[in-house]
């Protein structure tokens, strides 16, 4: 790769998420982009923590296009970017688990949270991403359940080379989003689109609901098509919806 992104690197910071939402002064910028060697307080979807040891990679990716973004949206044009360059890296043809975890045979390779603040002009997104890595040992409770790219590959990765090839894949994707999605995105998710699990728990109201249901797509708003048992058919946000 002949293009070199230029990256702030923190050796420890509680997450870099938080980092970019406690600096206003970086949120005009078009795109920027915070790695911490280290994450004390590694935050994942639904307010659960992300396992952030030094042999994980762990980053922010801010993007501010200047127009208003629909965060659900926008959000899958980065899960297709974080899969494609994770697949080539790894190289193998990795699955995205709606709405943007990345997965092999199953098992979660990288997750993605997508967080919104308000910028100067309109609102401005982060990306904050955790990549499974150069783990010798995955903890015993996550094993089932997660990989890293040392398993896929037999190999150990150099952090800088991988975080250089997402974010030249965010910087082609996230300019290609609109509202309505394109044709093409919606086609490219469904491709690549692991959706195995049908029972899930919807927060609505702040109430978990356990339901059952079949996946059969995402709409051109970024939306999760569901039907269920009886037939009826549904659009679901990925900020109610956690499966299981
Ligand atoms: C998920 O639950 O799948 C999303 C995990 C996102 C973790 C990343 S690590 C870098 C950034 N900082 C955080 O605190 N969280 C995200």
């Amino acid at each position: 790769m002949n293009t070199s992104y230029p990256y702030e690197c923190l050796t420890s910071i509680d997450s870099t998420n938080n980092y970019i939402k406690n600096r206003p002064e970086i949120w005009s910028r078009n795109f920027y982009t915070v790695r911490a060697i280290e994450q004390t307080n590694g935050r994942g979807r639904y307010g659960r923590s992300w396992f952030s040891g030094k042999n994980n990679l762990t980053f922010s990716f801010l993007y501010n296009s200047g127009l208003p973004l629909n965060i659900s949206a926008i959000t899958i044009s980065a899960g297709l970017a974080l899969r494609k360059a994770l697949s080539r890296i790894s190289g193998q043809n990795l699955l995205l688990k709606w709405p943007n975890d990345v997965t092999f045979k199953g098992k979660k390779l990288a997750g993605l949270l997508s967080e919104m603040i308000q910028g100067p002009e309109s609102n401005v997104i982060i990306f904050g991403i955790g990549v499974n890595f150069n783990l010798d040992n995955i903890p015993e409770d996550l094993r089932d359940k997660t990989t890293c790219l040392k398993d896929i590959t037999g190999n150990y990765f150099d952090a800088e080379s991988v975080i250089q090839e997402i974010i030249c894949e965010m910087q082609k994707y996230l300019p290609l989003y609109t509202l309505p999605l394109s044709a093409d995105l919606i086609r490219e998710f469904s491709e690549h689109c692991a959706q195995d699990a049908n029972q899930v728990s919807v927060i609505q109201n702040g109430i978990v609901l356990k339901k059952e249901f079949t996946v059969t797509g995402i709409n051109d708003q970024g939306l999760l098509c569901v039907i269920h048992e009886n037939g009826m058919r549904e659009s679901i946000n990925a900020h109610e919806l956690n499966f299981s």
